[in-house]
């Protein structure tokens, strides 16, 4: 899908011609999983990949119907309609991430988003881990907001992507997918402290070396909402330790020490999900101190003990990742690891240059005997973040 498309199709729908055109991007990142919901750092980079969308607002039009939304994915082949006034979620899955955006505006003093006839098309891979969700919800409050000038700062975007999962599609995430689709910038990865939101750019140019992403193209769909479950274990721990160290906030605040002291008082599940956040909090750090030095030889060390600790103490890997992350040491990989939220989707891979062509070849290959999916490779290009491109 093009540009060129995107306009034919606003144009087919009777949209006329676009306001303007927008985009927003998903992400990776290298390391630091499940710790933006404690407070703690996260490295991620938006990629190459995003939704964009051809939008135009309507609002202002007297003539035609200015309070409502028609939205086409070009994607799932839908339209939806939505009036700005109601109350009850759309029924297409992807409809519910424009009306929460929308519903949040109006949370933060919007009176009334206006109207808008939208198109748009997304070329993140779906459950891969690339948070193509984050970039739905950045793209629209990104084009509204400028589109409208509700003059909200990139910070109560990422917020307001944030409260679209929590309180429309009912994941309790962190800030970190909506941030990176924000605030990313070409070439370099975000230092994240997700306490203050205060950030760094790191530049991330790793010489003779790839990022590569693996994609399993599983996705398996947990009953119970694991990703929440993991969180409430994660704050279950940190309130413990609370009664005893009032100046825990988060598990970022927590040591191994600590955390040994309520070991008892807490259940054995909830202690393996502190147990990995501290210990990735701490790898975090060491990995910037090794980027800093162009040490990849540690980078890739610390990515393949978060491997471990996410499959083995937080358990949201599965099979076919543990698979990958296995056959990258096989092949001399210097650092792999699942991505994400976890339970299936990407590994990313640090490899080096010498080594890529046969390990690309060798883990699809080997991938295909064990499970007969042909595993996706994606080269990690890190890019902007969300912007008007017309
Ligand atoms: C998902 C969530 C993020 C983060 C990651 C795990 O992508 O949306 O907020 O928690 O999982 O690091």
């Amino acid at each position: 899908m093009d540009l060129k498309a995107l306009k034919k199709s606003f144009a087919d729908h009777l949209f006329g011609t676009p306001d303007g055109i927008y985009t927003a991007p998903g992400r990776v990142n290298l390391i630091g999983e499940h710790t933006d919901y404690n407070g703690g750092f996260v490295l991620p980079g938006a990629i190459d990949k995003g939704i964009t969308l051809a939008i135009k607002a309507t609002g202002y039009n007297t003539i035609r119907v200015a309070d409502r939304i028609h939205a086409f994915s070009m994607d799932y082949i839908e339209f939806s309609e939505m009036r700005l006034t109601q109350t009850n979620l759309p029924g297409q899955s992807w409809a519910k991430y424009i009306f929460g955006v929308v519903r949040e505006f109006e949370k933060r003093g919007i009176e009334e988003v206006k109207g808008f006839d939208v198109v748009f098309y997304g070329d993140v891979p779906l459950g891969a881990g690339l948070s193509s969700s984050a970039a739905l919800e950045s793209a629209f409050a990104f084009a509204l907001n400028d589109l409208y000038g509700y003059g909200f700062d990139k910070f109560e975007l990422a917020k307001i992507g944030q409260a679209t999962e929590h309180n429309y599609v009912g994941v309790k995430c962190g800030i970190m997918d909506q941030f990176a689709s924000l605030f990313g910038k070409q070439g370099n990865l975000i230092r994240l402290d997700c306490r203050s939101l205060e950030h760094q750019y790191m530049p991330f140019n790793p010489v003779g070396y790839k990022l590569v992403l693996l994609d399993s193209r599983v996705k398996h769909e947990l009953v119970n909402n694991p990703y929440n479950r993991r969180r409430e274990s994660c704050e279950a721990a940190a309130a413990a330790i609370r009664k005893r160290h009032p100046e825990v906030e988060f598990l970022r605040d927590a040591n191994f020490a600590m955390l040994e002291e309520v070991k008892t008082e807490i259940s054995a599940e909830d202690y393996s999900r502190a147990k990995f956040v501290i210990g990735e909090v701490q790898r975090l750090l060491d990995v910037c101190d090794a980027l800093n030095k162009d040490d990849y030889k540690t980078v890739g060390q610390k990515m393949y003990e978060t491997h471990a600790g996410l499959s083995k103490l937080y358990e949201v890997s599965c099979e076919e990742l543990d698979f990958l992350n296995d056959v990258a040491k096989k092949y001399g990989v210097t650092g792999s690891r699942i991505m994400g939220g976890g339970f299936g989707g990407c590994t990313i891979n640090l490899v080096e240059e010498s080594k890529y062509e046969a390990f690309i070849a060798g883990a699809v290959a080997d991938y295909k005997t064990k499970f007969g999916i042909d595993a996706k490779v994606y080269d990690v290009v890190i890019s902007d973040g969300a912007r008007r491109i017309e």
